[in-house]
């Protein structure tokens, strides 16, 4: 079969059943730019949402660029992965400052912005600008390796080379947007990892993996590492209808992030644990009002959380850190905090 008709069928298939996409009825590279920064880790249900939203905060390049950087990332709260919303406004910064507000147009310019990897620059060249660079992200990469009986496995550099190289050959031959958008739809609702719904296949008569009664064995995946165990304990401390809240550096998870103050521990303690009394002005009493327990899953971490709720005096350490920020407890839900931090002041009526 000639590449110039191998997808054809899907390419029209395409044409009449995409899914409608808020991100799909726009050309601007900016908003490109957005739907796919939320996409790199967030489903499609759930980025629709997000992407209106931020949108409607921050329209085009230059509302972005002079957002206060809390406020991206309230408006990214709960989507996880928050180094993608400080890397955006950082380029945003860039774009604006250094290309005077014009989003880059080539490949090159694309990819070298903070954040954007191989995968979202081909995307936004591909559906912004009509250029010819395949955009190589899961779905893809499952539909390539089934399609082609590509047997690399697809989370090594290798296997992904091959891949790109593969598609960046063929996407010549069609509307390159079209084409990268087209295999990602194969790939989310007909080519899925378990159970391919390969009846209602455009692609079926072509597939190695079909013809071969593959598709259980392709891709070829190297198995995950487990999560790691990790305890946190929190402290929500009131005094006077006022809390305080430390604010996350840029390292490690939550990047830039509100939260209780915090300590990673061995064990949950199951009494009030030590390192919190520095916290406390030890000649107050302090009560303790409650603690909540939750387990948190990220991809590469499982983090056993306990939330102590005490009331009492606040130690010299919290009024003089720079790091802690004094507020009223009403007014809580101002701050851009992390989805473990959401859950337990969600469970106690906080927000
Ligand atoms: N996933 C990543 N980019 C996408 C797009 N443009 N459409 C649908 N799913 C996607």
């Amino acid at each position: 079969m000639e590449f110039q008709s191998l997808f054809a069928k899907l390419i029209a298939d395409y044409r009449i059943n995409a899914r409608f996409l808020p991100w799909r009825t726009s050309r601007d590279p900016y908003q490109i730019w957005v739907s796919e920064v939320i996409l790199q880790q967030t489903k499609v249900l759930q980025g629709q949402d997000y992407f209106m939203t931020f949108l409607r905060y921050f329209p085009d390049v230059f509302s972005l660029a002079d957002a206060p950087e809390d406020q991206v990332l309230k408006v990214w709260e709960g989507l996880g992965y928050y180094s993608r919303a400080i890397n955006m406004h950082h380029s945003a910064k860039f774009i604006v400052e250094q290309l005077k507000g014009r989003f880059p147009d080539d490949f090159d310019g694309i990819r070298k912005l903070k954040g954007v990897g191989d995968y979202t620059a081909a995307a936004i060249s591909s559906i912004a600008f009509d250029l010819p660079h395949a955009a190589v992200d899961g779905n893809v990469k499952r539909v390539a390796s089934r399609l082609f009986g590509i047997r690399e496995p697809i989370d090594k550099p290798a296997g992904v080379k091959q891949i790109t190289e593969l598609l960046n050959e063929i996407i010549q031959y069609y509307s390159p947007g079209e084409f990268n958008q087209a295999i990602m739809e194969l790939g989310a609702l007909i080519c899925t990892p378990k159970n391919p719904d390969c009846r209602r296949c455009p692609m079926q008569e072509h597939c190695f993996a079909f013809a071969n009664n593959l598709q259980k064995s392709l891709p070829v995946v190297t198995p995950k590492k487990k999560p790691v165990n990790m305890h946190i304990e929190f402290l929500f401390l009131e005094s006077k209808g006022k809390t305080w809240l430390h604010k996350r550096d840029k390292n490690g998870i939550w990047k830039g992030l509100f939260e209780f103050p915090a300590k990673i521990v061995n064990h949950l303690s199951e009494t009030p644990p030590v390192w919190m009394m520095e916290f406390l002005d030890n000649s107050d009493v302090s009560k303790v009002l409650g603690h909540r327990d939750y387990v948190h899953k990220l991809t590469h971490r499982t983090i056993f959380a306990r939330f102590w709720h005490l009331s009492g005096k606040p130690s010299n350490i919290v009024k003089q850190n720079q790091t802690y920020t004094e507020l009223k407890t009403t007014e809580i839900s101002g701050f851009p905090v992390h989805r473990l931090m959401l859950k337990y002041l969600g469970d106690n009526r906080m927000i």
